[in-house]
């Protein structure tokens, strides 16, 4: 079954096509980064014009680079939510007009199913059952798999998602949006010793996350401190180890509590090298493999939203009429495919 995937949730237009039996076929991804960044966030009601802007054009490109003739398509899979319902609606009433227009069945998927199999696009993936950690612009979220549409939350945030506050605490910094990229390489250049972050609600138990202190512990280190380029990039570099070194106690903790043997991290601060090093140090010392999807599929992309698409309208899924968009969306509401 060769499958469309669209994904529009929030800054990056992404589609791709995949293939039941032969995987991923093409995906492009437009990001507009460059539109928001004047702003210094993502500007809803800009993002929704490009993505109407870009979608048919991107799905085109994607067409004529796979080869494959908008005939050949099996179905259709469009991130539904959670995300900025605009956006959301630009993917949803194109997905679904061409399905309607070509008589293919079009199914609205979340976008945070989509980032957890996300690995599940390379060659020799991980099989469920898998812990997941989820950290992304909008979530941090720690997820029991045991299969698909079977996911249980064991932690979230409580306040900032974890890319959130990256965000905030860059633009702290004086860099520019998307931030978490740029606050990780100002990292490099500080000294390690200078400061020493919280690391937020790891003194008690449970595996809820909090990183909203972190930016006002970052915004009082810089007022107190001298502001030179030596100063902002050691409070880099003391945000991002406490962030590193928190997944880490929450991860060991989430492993031992729940038996699991391998953890995937998925999202776009799943890209991040300090968070990437000290995972892989947890995972040779408790002995769990530790699997990350290739660093294009870690931010938003349509191939992870093509992929479970494909598995799921494999599996007899098919959507109710209407656009159903949802901007929050919980992932244990999800069940599997009535095939599965
Ligand atoms: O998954 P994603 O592309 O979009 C959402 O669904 O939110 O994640 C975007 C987030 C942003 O907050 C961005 O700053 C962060 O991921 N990010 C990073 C890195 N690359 C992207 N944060 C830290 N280090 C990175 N290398
Ligand atoms: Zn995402």
């Amino acid at each position: 079954m060769l499958v469309l995937g669209i994904e529009t949730s929030c800054d990056e237009t992404g589609v791709a096509l995949f293939d039941g039996r032969e995987g991923l076929r093409a995906h492009v991804v437009h990001s507009q980064a460059e539109l928001h960044a004047v702003y210094g966030g993502v500007v809803p009601e800009l993002a929704s014009r490009d993505h109407a802007r870009r979608l048919a054009p991107l799905v085109e490109a994607l067409l004529a680079e796979a080869g494959v003739g908008i005939g050949a398509l099996d179905g259709i899979a469009y991130t539904a939510g959670p995300g900025l319902v605009g956006a959301l609606l630009v993917g949803a009433a194109y997905a679904r007009g061409l399905a309607l227009a070509r008589g293919l069945p079009a199914l609205g998927v979340h976008h945070m199913e989509g980032h957890l199999l996300a690995p599940q696009l390379e060659a020799d993936p991980p099989r469920p059952p898998f812990l997941a950690l989820l950290v992304s612009g909008g979530h941090t979220l720690l997820v029991d798999v045991r299969g698909l549409g079977r996911y249980r939350v064991l932690g979230e945030s409580l306040d900032d998602a974890v890319g959130e506050a990256f965000d905030k605490t860059a633009s702290l910094l004086g860099l520019p949006y998307p931030g978490g990229p740029a606050l990780a390489r100002l990292a490099e250049e500080g000294d390690p010793e200078r400061f020493r972050f919280p690391r937020p609600m790891t003194d008690r138990p449970g595996l809820a996350f909090s990183f909203s202190g972190l930016k006002t512990f970052a915004l009082n280190t810089l007022a107190r401190e001298p502001d030179d380029h030596a100063t902002r990039a050691a409070v880099a570099r003391a945000f991002e180890e406490a962030v590193a070194e928190t997944m880490v106690i929450k991860c060991r903790r989430a492993l031992r509590q729940s038996g699991l043997r391998t953890l995937v991290v998925a999202g776009g601060v799943g890209a991040n090298h300090r968070l990437r090093g000290a995972l892989a140090e947890l995972g040779r010392a408790e002995g769990v493999a530790v699997r990350y999807p290739r660093p294009e599929f870690c931010t938003d992309n349509g191939a992870m939203i093509a992929c479970v698409g494909a598995r799921r309208l494999v599996g007899g899924e098919r959507a109710p009429a209407g656009l159903g968009v949802r901007a929050r969306w919980s992932l244990e509401t999800l069940e599997p495919p009535p095939g599965a």
